[in-house]
């Protein structure tokens, strides 16, 4: 068959009319479902270990993943009140809202504006990034406030979303960079100071009172409308979770001597576990994302799993399926703009799994128009496939890290409050994570179809923005009452 011959490159071989490839591409496809499915063996195998993980984080001499106590201690009663500024740097935006909690039990008014993080900042100077950000903090307040030292009194939750040590809830000392960021000089240090120090360059009265993550937020504000929610998540361009603690277990705090009974919000930073590569299934693809990111060896089940990296893993799949594997797929076809890293992110992949059109013409389109390849039939089966496989596989171990905070904590029954993108707009990332729940926690079948599950993932509140404003309050009433463990500057919220 024409096209089957490895020595002869692809790009010599003519037309790439679809008389030249092959009809059926049931080999690569077979390949591919072996490489991207995760049964459900496997998905109680990798729950299992992430308990233990879980655990060996909260100790005092840690794992991979951080367990990063936040002082965040203790759950919203839906009758917070007060206004607040809330700043979100996220992986791929940066927003700045005034939120009012009101009078009325677990209600809320909000102002955003959404900036887009400009790319080469993430990978800029560390100046750089805090200047954009308090130029778009500053450009929010003077369309929003005619009088600056109202402002001033205004607490500012700062919703810093990259693993951070806080010693207090008002300090954020960034371990490492994660989503493709890589800003020399802040690894190590605590961002605050920088961010103030800008701030103070343009003379804006603002006082952060407590650095938080975006997961942290999310639990919280999903459990100021929800008390059902114990467990906050973020499915985006990364992906983490959060959920209360006692201190009691988490041995690392034992020196503070906290009443064992306190709550505290533990943010799980969850992408990095199994960093030490033992139960993941990882694929040829997730180790070349993996050596090729600004931070190898970090982020393992988040370089599986989140938005960032879902295009790329198809990226991949696809360049060596056409120049490997007997080369029968976009045979005869120039690649080059296929070639090019992260040149797909997750919403082309969606796009692709929404074409329910029998001749899948939109994914001919689609590839047309973004890498000028033209796909005949069986290889818009075999893209269409590749996008479920990955999609599925990201939901499907999602679900083990929100299995394994519940078998961690005995939750037997409760909502789990989600957000990011891929949450939000990745088609059946939801249906596909209550499946993978449903077969690690051996719930069996559904008897009607409209009942609940014990634990379902739920569209979460805003978190960093009606989160980061709730906490705000919630350390604001701690000042009140003169419990101060974990507040630097209780001056700040005077
Ligand atoms: C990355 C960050 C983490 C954040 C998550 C979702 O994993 O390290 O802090 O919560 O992305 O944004």
């Amino acid at each position: 068959m024409a096209g089957d011959d490895p020595k002869t490159p692809p790009s010599e071989k003519g037309s790439g009319s679809d008389a030249d490839v092959p009809k059926d591409l049931a080999k690569e496809i077979k390949y591919i479902e072996e490489l991207f499915t995760v049964d459900t063996a496997k998905l109680k195998q990798i729950t299992d270990h992430f308990v233990k993980e879980l655990e060996k984080g909260l100790s005092v001499e840690g794992g991979s993943i951080p367990m990063n106590p936040t002082w965040v201690m203790g759950f919203p009663t839906g009758h917070e009140t007060g206004t607040f500024l809330a700043l979100d740097m996220g992986g791929t935006n940066l927003r700045v809202c005034q939120v009012t909690l009101t009078d009325q039990q677990s209600e809320f008014d909000i102002i955003q504006s959404k900036y887009r993080i400009p790319p080469p900042l993430k990978t800029g100077t560390a100046e750089e990034l805090f200047e954009y950000i308090a130029d778009c903090l500053l450009q929010f307040i003077q369309t929003h406030h005619d009088d600056l030292s109202q402002i001033g009194r205004m607490p500012l939750g700062f919703t810093f979303s990259y693993p951070a040590t806080q010693n207090y809830i008002d300090e954020g000392i960034l371990q490492r960079w994660t989503k493709g960021f890589d800003i020399e000089g802040v690894e190590g240090k605590n961002v605050v100071p920088m961010f103030e120090a800008a701030l103070a360059r343009r003379g804006v009265p603002i006082r952060l009172a407590a650095l938080i993550n975006d997961t942290t937020g999310t639990l919280i504000a999903s459990a100021y409308t929800d008390p059902k929610m114990k467990i906050g998540c973020i499915f985006g361009t990364g992906c983490n979770a959060a959920y209360m603690e006692d201190c009691g277990s988490i041995p690392k705090l034992a020196h503070l001597n906290l009443p064992p009974e306190t709550p505290m919000a533990i943010n799980c930073e969850w992408g990095a576990f199994d960093n030490e590569h033992k139960v993941l299934p990882r694929t040829p693809y997730d180790i070349t994302i993996d050596e090729d990111s600004p931070r190898p060896g970090q982020q393992a089940f988040e370089k599986m799993i989140a938005g960032l990296y879902l295009g790329e893993i198809f990226r991949l799949t696809l360049v060596d399926l056409h120049d490997n594997h007997d080369r029968r797929v976009f045979v005869g076809q120039d690649i080059t703009k296929l070639r090019k890293p992260y040149t797909l992110d997750t919403s082309f992949l969606s796009a692709i799994e929404e074409d329910s059109d029998e001749n899948l013409s939109d994914i001919a389109g689609l590839f047309q128009n973004k890498l000028n390849i033209t796909p005949n039939k069986a290889e818009r089966i075999l893209i269409k496939r590749l996008a479920e496989l990955i999609g599925t596989r990201a939901a499907r171990l999602s679900a083990c890290g929100v299995a394994a905070i519940c078998k961690k904590k005995g939750y037997k029954e409760c909502h789990v409050g989600a957000d990011g993108s891929v949450f939000n707009k990745y088609p059946h990332f939801k249906e596909r994570g209550a499946q993978a729940l449903r077969e690690i926690l051996d719930w069996g079948e559904k008897k009607d179809p409209k009942e609940e599950d014990p634990i379902e993932i739920l569209a979460a509140e805003d978190g960093s923005g009606v989160g980061a404003a709730l906490i705000a309050a919630l350390t604001l009433e701690r000042v009140q009452k003169g419990n101060l463990h974990g507040i630097l500057h209780p001056e700040n919220y005077v």
